[in-house]
């Protein structure tokens, strides 16, 4: 065992260990799930289900975590992944904390205005379709990374249970049926050679079943070889070859040198609560503070949930933070983040100094820009406790829903449309409408900036919460909200998770709330507040675990998705 737990843990792992005969069944269920002692909450059952077993086998957290990545790059390739990348935050039983970044990078031969024309004016969809979206693929290196640090099952046991859905097939969910088949004419559009174990001319249906052959081939090579199995030799090649016959600039030396980094978690403190949370290259645990640092002056708690008072409070803190993540927020190894300042508490009062509680601020008036809202928001998170008490959150991404739609032919999986999260031309929204500059330009090598947020709370120096999601620059406020649903609302973790959310992101100056959100008399009266309010089908997809007062673990799964929760 690495530095994850304590000697009595040690022991105890080795007696579990051998003990061969112990069962692995456990428990799986969409709604409702309350364990004793371990418990996986991720986008699809199938994935949640094979975490829970690593953890039933005596695997820690990072193990279960390692193989619910690979397992999702087979069941969810609308999001799960080995062509993306992702963040992990990892809270030992004994409070220890950890951070790793495996975002994607720009490939060396990029540059800042590689997606505008002659004019300077983008050329549309280049950042978001086709080879020249992606950047160089970080998942595989971070997990390699993970499990050198602190692995303690075999790897290609992590591996096997990805490798038998590829290669014998699963039964595809309705929605998943529904992703496919919405996105055929894009898959055709845009590979160069077409990936017809993703095609079906009658569509695909609820129950069909779906193998991915070169995939489980490419899963083979990773279990084989670790790291190498990605980044060197057939896979590699292939990517690489994928790249020249559709103009992309993935070269092998990028993939070669791509590395994920440790890094300092970030920490702040709200009424009492520890969070734990992704340093820069996201945004998201920066703004998660500034959000809740921004807050916590006023009695959001008192003021109640989905009330006009409490919406237009958060929605009025998220319009200055989201203007200061425009400006300073980008990869730290190339620009200085001010961190330290930004959710530093007398910062973020003095920002929310001209708060009004009756009326809004103009987002013209706090920056300039403007931007426009897309619909579509595809990331996913899991969040995994073990019986020993460790905790993982892991955020990960194509950016948009299977990404670039570029498979890399012979290794059957799908490359990123990570570039899009650059600032491709100042003042220019991305996919999420998000705005940014400088800080955030491309540049070889650099990391491309986030909004991720995988968090966990404690209370008292214990666990209490573990909480992410995927939903593009929605992210950051579904996992504040959920926060707040736990700890103002006193809401348990179903209810937090399933709670209608509302988004707000500085530009475009618009407060978007889900369907039903609000009643009528609260959408009345934060318009005559001055809010520009519009309809948002769904926003974000959270799951999360709660450590109960009991010490029971409980599940929140997005009823939003298929998210289930395992556990025993
Ligand atoms: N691609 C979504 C994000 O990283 O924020």
């Amino acid at each position: 065992m690495k530095n994850i737990f304590p000697l009595s843990v040690i022991l105890l792992l080795i007696f579990v260990s051998c003990d061969q005969t112990a069962s692995l069944k456990v428990q799986v269920q969409k709604s409702g799930l309350v364990v004793d002692s371990a418990m996986v909450v991720s986008a699809h059952p199938l994935a949640s289900e094979i975490g829970a077993k690593i953890l039933k086998q005596g695997g820690n957290a990072v193990d279960a975590a390692i193989a619910v990545q690979f397992a999702l790059a087979v069941v969810y390739p609308v999001a799960g992944n080995i062509g993306g990348g992702g963040f992990m935050v990892i809270r030992e039983s004994y409070g220890k904390t950890a951070t790793l970044d495996f975002r994607e990078k720009a490939p060396a031969g990029s540059d800042r205005d590689m997606y505008l024309d002659e004019n300077q004016e983008v050329i549309e969809n280049l950042s978001l379709r086709g080879h020249l979206a992606p950047g160089v693929p970080g998942s595989v290196a971070g997990m390699a990374e993970a499990y050198e640090k602190f692995g303690t099952l075999p790897w290609e046991k992590l591996l096997d249970p990805a490798i038998d859905l590829a290669e014998k097939g699963f039964q595809l969910t309705a929605r998943e049926a529904g992703a496919l088949n919405g996105n055929q004419e894009a898959f055709r559009k845009y590979n160069t050679i077409v990936p017809e174990f993703v095609m079906n001319e009658k569509g695909w249906q609820e129950g069909d079943i779906i193998k991915y052959k070169d995939l489980a081939a490419t899963l083979k090579l990773i279990k084989a070889k670790g790291k190498d199995g990605f980044y060197k030799g057939i896979t590699a090649k292939n990517i690489v070859e994928e790249m020249k016959r559709g103009n992309g600039i993935i070269s092998l030396e990028d993939l070669e040198n791509y590395q994920a980094t440790w890094r300092n978690p970030l920490m702040g403190q709200y009424k009492g609560y520890r969070i734990i949370t992704m340093p820069p290259p996201s945004s998201g645990g920066v703004a998660l503070l500034q959000l809740l640092k921004s807050i916590e002056p006023y009695a959001i708690g008192e003021l109640g949930y989905g009330t006009a008072a409490s919406i237009h409070l958060m929605t009025e803190a998220e319009r200055r933070v989201y203007a200061d993540r425009a400006t300073h927020l980008g990869d730290p190894d190339f620009w200085d983040v001010p961190v330290d300042q930004l959710i530093d508490a007398a910062y973020n009062a003095e920002r929310m100094a001209d708060f009004h509680p009756d009326s809004a601020t103009l987002s013209a008036d706090i920056s300039a820009g403007q931007a426009a809202l897309a619909e579509s928001t595809e990331t996913t998170h899991f969040s995994i406790v073990d019986k020993y008490g460790n905790a993982v959150a892991v955020t990960t991404t194509l950016n948009g829903g299977f990404g670039s739609k570029v498979f890399v032919a012979g290794s059957g999986f799908l490359l990123n449309n990570e570039m899009d999260d650059f600032s491709i031309k100042p003042g220019v929204p991305n996919y999420y409408g998000l705005i940014g500059g400088e800080a955030n330009a491309i540049a070889p090598g650099k990391r491309m900036l986030s909004s991720m947020t995988p968090t966990i709370v404690e209370k008292d120096g214990k666990l209490l919460m573990l909480v992410g999601t995927p939903g593009g620059s929605t992210i950051i406020t579904s996992v504040f909200q959920t926060i707040l649903n736990v700890i103002e609302y006193g809401m348990n973790m179903e209810q937090a998770v399933n709670a209608k959310r509302v988004h707000h992101q500085w530009k475009p100056d618009t407060l978007f709330v889900e369907t039903n959100a609000v009643d009528s008399l609260t959408m009345l009266t934060l318009k005559s507040m001055g809010h520009q309010i519009s309809d948002r089908g769904r926003i974000g997809r959270v799951d999360a675990i709660l450590m109960r007062k009991d010490n029971r673990l409980e599940a929140g799964a997005d009823e939003r998705g298929d998210d289930t929760a395992a556990g025993f």
